[in-house]
């Protein structure tokens, strides 16, 4: 593709039927904002300096939402139709040349190959303009696409103007458009508001460039629901199962193994490595990666992490913000909170909680434990129960752990606090002060004995 190619992507709109404070295109479908989806499909066919979202409606949350670098922004301050808000731009967009396509910030389901077909056919005839068109049962609300007695494209009317005749035609515009740049800013300012909504609508300049002698051509969808617009929080989720459905669909074909598919949430920005098992009712979401060989248990959560080949997550288990390198087994019923760092073989068990630590390579703690803010060396042993005392009421403090340290059931390790390397720490003992290397601590009240005191009791009440 030589001719350069520009993407508007409408986006001001409220979306009424949405029936929310937020606007629509900020709503979330396959684990994105819907107009995140749409900007992501546009850098297939444009660099990100030639893509621009028109923003109106909640502008500034909008300009957020497009974490793109490089993507530009046009103010449409007013809605006053589709035709205005590509005008809106014209200052931004007219000199840029090319070929300008037109899309829609609520379409999250357009695949790139259909953009690209739609610029193949446009570089590859004479069209001044070639619009995506689909055949539907039900075309109601769409606009409606005119064909005069060849069968060419002379109009497309919106469904509050059309004639009997014309709302029975089944081709419906699908509004996303691919313009000969400079024949659109050349004729964009015939397009006017007679009409019964008073807009400007963009789907004018098929009858305006048809009446120019410039030609217009339609490119039909195989199906319809590509181009599906979100009116409603409905249609919302139909979209998000779509959305999920793909890319399911697209790891399994690419060798990861889901067990119910159906069951399972995949955000769309997540990479899974070859032979890894996913579990029934898992979610692996945001910016997560799993390498290859790797098993997520059923109903686990793992979301914007780092998982490296071979690792197992138990079912039940949420892993956050996390790093687990090769080999590592973390769960069932685990929690990495955030910032944790797992080394290569090591060991978290069930109901054991971590949050900004680092275990050790092969060191283990298998039950129940709090590790927060610890550092925790290699092959070390932390005993079911043992919890970092790390916040004081005030601050948060540092728990440090040598390598090939034993530290024994229910401990109390009060921070901050350093225990050498290879150091035991006795069951059940609170720990206030440091540890040094090979050196046993112990925390705790000796033990009494009463030599026959439950006899003698039992005795006492059997008399009374
Ligand atoms: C539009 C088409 C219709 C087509 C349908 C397909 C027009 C006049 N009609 O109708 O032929 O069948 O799409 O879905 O174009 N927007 C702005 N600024 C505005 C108006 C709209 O940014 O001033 C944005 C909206 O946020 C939305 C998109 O443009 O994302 C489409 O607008 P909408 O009002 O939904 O157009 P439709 O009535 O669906
Ligand atoms: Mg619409």
């Amino acid at each position: 593709m030589d001719t350069p190619v520009t993407v508007v992507i409408l986006a001001a709109g409220l979306g009424t039927r949405m029936r929310s404070r937020r606007a629509k295109v900020l709503h979330r479908a396959g684990g994105k904002a819907l107009v995140e989806h749409v900007v992501e499909t546009a850098l297939e066919v444009a660099p990100a300096g030639r893509i621009f979202v028109v923003v109106g409606h909640q502008a500034e949350e909008v300009r957020a939402a497009v974490t793109t670098p490089g993507v530009g922004f046009i103010e449409q301050k007013e809605q006053k139709g589709t035709g205005h808000a590509v005008l809106s731009g014209r200052a931004q967009l007219a000199g840029m040349g090319g070929y300008l396509l037109a899309l829609y910030g609520d379409s999250p389901l357009l695949r790139p190959q259909t953009l690209r077909r739609l610029v193949e056919t446009e570089a590859s005839g004479d069209a001044a303009c070639v619009l995506l068109t689909a055949m539907m049962d039900d075309p109601t609300g769409y606009g409606r696409v005119i064909r005069d007695a060849h069968g060419r494209v002379s109009a497309i009317i919106e469904q509050k103007a059309a004639t009997p005749e014309q709302l029975a035609i089944r081709e419906a515009n699908m509004g996303i458009y691919c313009f000969r740049a400079d024949l659109l800013w050349k004729h964009a300012g015939e397009i006017g508001t007679d009409n019964p909504a008073g807009e400007y609508y963009l789907t004018d300049m098929a009858g305006i460039l048809t009446r120019a002698g410039h030609r217009v051509e339609a490119l039909q969808l195989e199906d319809a629901r590509e181009a599906l617009g979100i009116n409603t929080r409905i249609e919302l989720a139909e979209v998000d199962r779509i959305l999920r459905d793909r890319k399911r669909r697209e790891l399994m074909l690419a060798g990861v193994t889901i067990e119910s598919p159906e069951t399972v949430i995949v955000d769309s920005g997540v990479a899974i490595g070859m032979d890894t098992v996913i579990g029934p009712f898992a979610q692996i979401l945001g910016k997560t990666a799993i390498g290859e060989n790797c098993r997520v248990g059923a109903c686990s959560i793992v979301a914007d992490s780092d998982i490296a080949d071979g690792v197992e997550i138990g079912p039940y288990t949420i892993v956050n913000a996390s790093v687990v390198e090769r080999g590592a087994a973390v769960g069932p019923f685990a929690r990495l909170r955030m910032d944790n760092h797992v080394a290569p073989g090591a060991h978290i068990g069930n109901f054991v909680e971590l949050k900004k630590t680092r275990l050790g390579a092969g060191a283990k703690a298998s039950h129940l434990a709090y590790l927060g803010d610890a550092e925790i060396g290699a092959g070390t042993n932390i005993g079911a129960g043992t919890i970092t005392c790390n916040y004081d009421g005030i601050r948060k403090h540092r728990t440090t752990i040598g390598e090939g340290a034993f530290i024994g059931s229910n401990s109390t390790l009060v921070a901050p606090l350093e225990i050498g390397q290879g150091a035991y720490v006795a069951a059940g003992s609170t720990i206030t002060d440091p540890v040094p290397p090979d050196a046993l601590a112990f925390g705790r009240a000796r033990q009494a004995l009463k030599e026959d005191w439950a006899r003698k009791r039992r005795e006492m009440q059997k008399n009374r």
